[in-house]
C-alpha cells in the first residue's frame, strides 16, 4: 500500500518538454519570446510554483498547460495526453489571473453554471456548490449578485468555481493577487488542505512570501528562461532573497531631470 502511494506521489501529471513560445504581430513578425526552451515536470501530490517577475512567461506557460495557447514547440503532457484532449481536461480545475464572473448571477448561480459545464447531474452539484460556498467563506452571500463582491469575495468564487469539477490537477494564476492578508492566509491554507487532499497545484505568483509558505517545489522564469528551480524546503533562508539575487537586484532610476526640486538638500542635481 506504501509502496503504491509513493509510486503515485512520483507520478509526473504536468510535463513540459522544450518548449517555446514566440508572440507575433499582424504581418507575423516576431514580437516576443513568451517562453523559452521550458522543461518542466510536476509529480503528483504537489504544490509547484511557477514564480518570475511581470512579463517573464508565466501565465503564457500555464495557459499553454492548459491548451488554451498553442507552442510553437515542443511537447506538453497533462497525465500522459495533450492538454486539449477529453480525458486531460476532465481532471483540470483553473483559476485565472482575472476572475471573469457574471455580474448579475449570484455566487450560487455561477456555481451552478460552472457545475453545468462539467455536465454534473443537478444532485451532485447542490451537494458540491453547498460544501464549496461552506468551504471558501460564502454562504452568507451565496445568494448575492457577484457583481456587489469585494475583490477577496470574488476572487473565492472564482476558486470555488475551478473546484466544482473535482480536479486532479488545479492551476491557479495568481491566486493571492489583490487579497487582503486575511483573504490571502484564508487561500494560503485552502491550497494547502487541497493539497494534503492529494490534489496536484500548480500555481504562478510574484508573492514569494506566499509562494515560500504554500510550495513544495518552484521555478523561477525570466524573459521567458528558468533561472533556478528546486524544492522550497531546501532554499537557505528567504525565497524573496534568493529571487532577487536570480533576476537581478532591481533597477536604479535615474530621475527625469524635470523633476528635480533644486531646493532638497543634497538632491538630484
Ligand atoms: N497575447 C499576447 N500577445 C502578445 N504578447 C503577449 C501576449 N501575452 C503575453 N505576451 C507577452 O509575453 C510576455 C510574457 O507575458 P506573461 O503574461 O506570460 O507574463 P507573466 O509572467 O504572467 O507576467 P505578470 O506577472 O505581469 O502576470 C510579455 O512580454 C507579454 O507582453
Ligand atoms: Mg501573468
Amino acid at each position: 500500500m506504501d509502496q503504491d502511494n509513493n509510486q503515485n506521489k512520483q507520478e509526473v501529471v504536468v510535463s513540459l518538454s522544450d518548449i517555446s513560445k514566440t508572440f507575433r504581430d499582424f504581418w507575423l513578425r516576431p514580437t516576443v519570446k513568451a517562453v523559452d526552451r521550458l522543461n518542466l515536470n510536476v509529480k503528483r501530490g504537489e504544490i509547484f510554483g511557477l514564480l518570475g517577475p511581470n512579463g517573464s512567461g508565466k501565465s503564457t506557460t500555464i495557459k499553454m498547460i492548459l491548451g488554451l495557447l498553442k507552442p510553437g514547440s515542443g511537447e506538453i503532457r497533462l497525465f500522459g495526453k495533450a492538454p486539449t484532449s477529453a480525458e486531460a481536461r476532465a481532471k483540470l480545475g483553473y483559476l485565472p489571473e482575472l476572475s471573469y464572473l457574471h455580474p448579475f448571477m449570484t455566487a450560487r448561480e455561477t456555481l451552478d453554471y460552472y457545475a453545468g459545464l462539467c455536465s454534473l447531474p443537478k444532485k451532485i452539484a447542490k451537494e458540491r456548490s453547498n460544501e464549496l460556498l461552506e468551504m471558501t467563506g460564502l454562504q452568507e452571500a451565496a445568494d448575492r449578485p457577484v457583481g456587489g463582491f469585494s475583490k477577496g469575495m470574488a476572487r473565492r468564487v472564482a476558486l470555488a468555481s475551478s473546484l466544482i469539477g473535482k480536479p486532479e490537477l488545479l492551476v491557479l494564476d495568481e491566486p493571492t493577487s489583490g487579497l487582503d492578508p486575511v483573504s490571502t492566509d484564508e487561500v494560503k491554507t485552502l491550497i494547502k488542505t487541497l493539497a494534503k487532499g492529494g490534489m496536484t497545484i500548480l500555481m504562478s505568483s510574484h508573492l514569494l512570501a506566499d509562494a515560500q509558505d504554500v510550495c513544495s517545489s518552484f521555478m523561477i522564469l525570466n524573459h521567458g528562461k528558468t533561472v533556478a528551480e528546486g524544492r522550497v524546503g531546501q532554499i537557505n533562508g528567504d525565497l524573496g532573497a534568493f529571487f532577487l539575487s536570480k533576476v537581478g537586484e532591481g533597477r536604479d532610476f535615474k530621475i527625469a531631470p524635470f523633476l528635480c526640486v533644486e531646493t532638497v538638500p543634497g538632491g538630484a542635481k
